[in-house]
């Protein structure tokens, strides 16, 4: 049984929003050696590392955007391992007020990271005190109220802070601005997936070959995670159904149960193309009307679903809302119907 449903959001079978399991650790690599893929926003770290390192200096504070399951948490820990400093881990919404942060905060040793995921959800009125935090190293909270109300300042230790966010462009400026690097982690290619499955394969001892790998790989939507979670279930199958080795056939028949297509797309994925080519005649149409259509919430589709949509070729986000592609009409075994969108 699933836990109850948050108002507004269903359980689907979607590769990308399952919840993270302790599993997750497991496979979560360790230092930049264990770390593939990314090369400039790694080649941008390790400057930084190694040369904090040298001073003897508190990390810059460094700002990871992109979709998830890319590696940001993951590079967060690294920045921690490398440096050989703490890391601390919250979230932009747990942070409800300027008093949550002081605790975060002064809890810090020098040099430690503080580690905020979801960055652009952190409350317009603890975001102020963050600036004053990061830039000076300070806290001036108000305390009491009325006629005994005070100014408080507090000190804070150096620390870094690493944001992550999977929608960088709902930062606001002064808070953006204030994180030295801003890097952003895109899809993975098949290649360097293909590395990842071997690894991850490798520590699971899970005997696969190399047509196999190539198999997850292709159908993992350039992301970790979901490759990840794939390896779990085909592992499973290969167990239950096909006595243990992952080979091209092996994946792709435990693939087949768990209806991913060849090209990696899950079924709300599937829903979305759908709903836009039998509901819109293709569009164009506003996220928040598919939304309702497939019974998810935008703000997911839009994280989670539509970066990979449109990067592949399969929507395109026009003014006036998303457009299927004729790519998109294949995935879904439709055509287009010929008088809608003027586009193709
Ligand atoms: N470059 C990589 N090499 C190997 N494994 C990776 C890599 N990047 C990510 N992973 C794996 O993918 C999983 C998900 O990564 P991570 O939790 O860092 O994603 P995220 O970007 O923080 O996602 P979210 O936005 O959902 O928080 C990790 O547990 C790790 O095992
Ligand atoms: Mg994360």
């Amino acid at each position: 049984m699933p836990p109850e449903p948050h108002k507004g959001v269903s359980y689907i079978t979607s590769t990308l929003t399952a919840p993270k399991t302790p599993a997750e650790t497991q496979l979560r690599p360790l230092s930049f050696s264990d770390f593939s893929g990314q090369p400039k926003t790694i080649e941008r770290l390790q400057v930084m590392v190694g040369a904090a390192k040298r001073r003897g200096d508190a990390l810059n504070h460094i700002l990871l955007s992109g979709p998830p399951g890319l590696g940001k948490t993951t590079l967060a820990f690294i920045l921690g391992n490398e440096l050989g400093k703490a890391v601390r881990v919250t979230s932009g919404p747990v942070i409800e007020k300027a008093g949550d942060l002081a605790g975060l905060l002064t809890n810090l040793e020098e040099g430690d990271i503080l580690f905020i995921d979801e960055i652009h959800r952190i409350p317009k009125t603890v975001e102020e005190y963050l600036y004053s935090a990061m830039e000076d190293f300070r806290l001036d909270i108000m305390i009491d109220q009325g006629p005994n109300a005070r100014s408080v300042r507090l000190s804070i230790p150096k620390f870094t802070l690493v944001g992550a966010t999977t929608r960088s462009g709902l930062l606001t400026a002064p808070l953006r601005s204030r994180f030295t690097l801003q890097t952003r982690l895109d899809y993975y290619d098949v290649e360097t997936l293909c590395g990842i499955v071997r690894r991850s394969c490798k520590l699971l001892k899970a005997e696969i070959d190399e047509a196999g790998e190539r198999e997850v790989a292709t159908r993992a939507r350039g992301t970790p995670r979901v490759a990840n979670n794939l390896i779990y279930f085909i592992r499973d199958y290969a167990q239950e159904r096909a006595g243990g080795r992952i080979t091209r056939k092996v994946a792709s028949d435990a693939l087949a149960l768990l209806e991913i297509d060849a090209a990696g797309l899950d079924e709300m994925d599937k829903r979305v193309l759908r709903a836009l080519a039998e509901n819109y005649q293709g569009g164009p149409v506003g996220m928040s009307t598919i939304a309702v259509a497939v019974g998810e919430e935008a703000e997911t589709l839009e994280e989670v679903h539509e970066p990979f949509l449109i990067q592949e070729g399969y929507l395109q986000r026009t003014p006036q809302g998303r457009i299927l592609t004729p790519r998109g009409y294949a995935a879904v075994g439709l055509k287009p119907s010929g008088s809608q969108n003027s586009l193709f």
